[in-house]
């Protein structure tokens, strides 16, 4: 009979066939490591040691390729077989006959609301919508090239300044104020800094339109009484961000629930999020496409872009994902929501190549064998250009519908007894114990 790893964890397990034996040939002894979930806990391996002075093994895992960092109730990915649901709700069925809020009331508690609590729900975001004046004033300190997302990600943090009462994360009903305010914020906030981009004013929420469409009238409404978008475009946007809203375990939920663990309020938690989903490999790839579309310029280059592709030469943007090794479900649905958008703004010229591209990666072998599929980015980018949006929108237009997953998460961390800061280990690498150096005798 091998050594316990641990006897709490050991003992849950005993006699069953749900552990692994690990055998240290340093030492020859052999150790019961419980299994549970299909997971180790890497907590468990810190009792292999050579000696009780020695440091026990740990687990290496840059990027937590194979780490699971929590328990989570929220999201389900079944990336061979292509699936994506909230709270078990096959995604396609939420884009088909949800709203966006829904979504958020969905991930957010978990059920779907009642007709009741949807209108609460709706009513409460819709009233929190507008933001302290000086708020106003802070984003109109930008320098008049100003990135969208950086304005975004100041300004969702500055909003902790605003709301210090936030920091009281035990008391629920303060909580709530903050998952409120935040979702229903962040649309204006997203607004204004394209706004500012533009040099055009700031223009204040309508409370009587829907969530999307008061975020398309606060981008585009200019000196009419009243701005009402076409609701092919409104629902198009509702889709987008049904689509966008979670996506389990991201770099940028990763950096939520991260940052949240040090019980910080959830304005800093979230700007950490977007701080994250502002980089290229993350909220980018969509931006990449279009360059790429741009560069292969007209259908018939297809062929030759492909060659090239295999040879290495360069990725197919908006193909491929770590997660998905089959059609991501997602990129079938925004491809139905950009035959909707272009019927309102006509077709975006870059689709036939998008096209074309498709039609000849499916076919080819060299896709098919390393299962390369288009992913969400693939067909975002057009349908945001139809929109009328610079690519320096992109990554805004992704944070605010993640705004409600990554609530979502920072919630479930707060109320999980198992979690703790978030702290690494390392491996070290560096010198040992040196002498300091007078700064005359280096
Ligand atoms: N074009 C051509 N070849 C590719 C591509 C691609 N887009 N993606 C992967 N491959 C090849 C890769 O060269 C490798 O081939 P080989 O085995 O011969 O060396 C094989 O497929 C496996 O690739 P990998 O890099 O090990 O796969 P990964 O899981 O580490 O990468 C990825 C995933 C998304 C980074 C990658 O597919 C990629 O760079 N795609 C293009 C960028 C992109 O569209 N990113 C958006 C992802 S969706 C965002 C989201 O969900 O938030």
């Amino acid at each position: 009979m091998g050594a316990d790893v641990s006897q709490e964890t050991a003992a849950a397990s005993a006699g069953s066939a749900e552990s692994l034996t690990v055998r240290d040939n340093r030492t020859g002894q052999e150790y019961d490591v419980p299994i549970l979930d299909g997971t180790i806990r890497a907590a468990d391996l810190a009792g292999i040691r050579t000696a009780d002075e020695e440091p026990g093994v740990a687990v290496y895992d840059p990027g937590f390729v194979n780490t699971a960092s929590c328990r989570s109730a929220i999201t389900y990915i079944d990336g061979d077989k292509g699936i994506l649901e909230y709270r078990g709700y096959p995604i396609e069925q939420l884009a088909e006959n949800s709203t966006y809020l829904e979504v958020a009331y969905l991930l957010i508690h978990g059920e779907l609301p009642t007709k009741d609590q949807y209108e609460t729900w709706v009513h409460e975001i819709t009233y929190h919508t507008f933001v302290h004046e000086n708020i106003k004033t802070f984003m109109q300190g930008f320098r008049y090239d100003a990135h969208p997302m950086g304005m975004l990600l100041a300004s969702v943090g500055a909003l902790s300044t605003f709301y210090p009462e936030s920091r009281n994360l035990t008391d629920t009903s303060i909580r709530h104020m903050q998952v409120v305010r935040m979702i229903a914020k962040m649309p204006t906030l997203g607004a204004w800094a394209f706004r500012h981009a533009q040099g055009k004013p700031y223009v204040y929420p309508d409370n009587e339109l829907s969530y999307a469409g008061n975020f398309l009238a606060m981008l585009f409404k200019m000196s009419e009484q009243k701005f009402q978008a076409d609701e092919r475009l409104i629902r198009a946007l509702e889709v987008l961000f049904i689509l966008h809203a979670d996506h389990e375990q991201n770099c940028s939920t990763n950096a939520v629930r991260s940052v949240g663990s040090s019980q910080v309020d959830p304005y800093s938690a979230v700007s950490a999020g977007i701080a994250a989903l502002f980089g290229p490999l993350h909220g980018g790839a969509n931006e990449a496409v279009l360059r790429m579309l741009r560069r292969i310029g007209s259908a018939d280059k297809v062929p030759d872009f492909i060659d090239g592709v295999k040879n290495g030469k360069e990725r197919l943007m908006g193909f491929g994902h770590r997660v998905y090794k089959n059609y991501d479900p997602r990129a079938r649905i925004i491809k139905k929501a950009a035959d909707d958008v272009f019927e309102v703004t006509g077709v975006n010229p870059l689709l036939k190549i998008a096209l074309e591209l498709e039609k000849i990666a499916l076919e080819d072998e060299y896709f098919v064998k390393r299962r390369l599929y288009p992913n969400v980015d693939f067909y975002s980018g057009l349908i945001y250009e139809a929109l009328g949006m610079p690519v320096s929108m992109f990554p805004v237009l992704f944070a605010i519908p993640r705004t409600s997953g990554w609530i979502a998460q920072w919630l479930e961390m707060i109320d999980d007894s198992e979690q703790k800061i978030a702290r690494p280990r390392q491996i070290y690498t560096g010198e040992r114990t040196r002498d300091y150096v007078a700064m005359d005798r280096r």
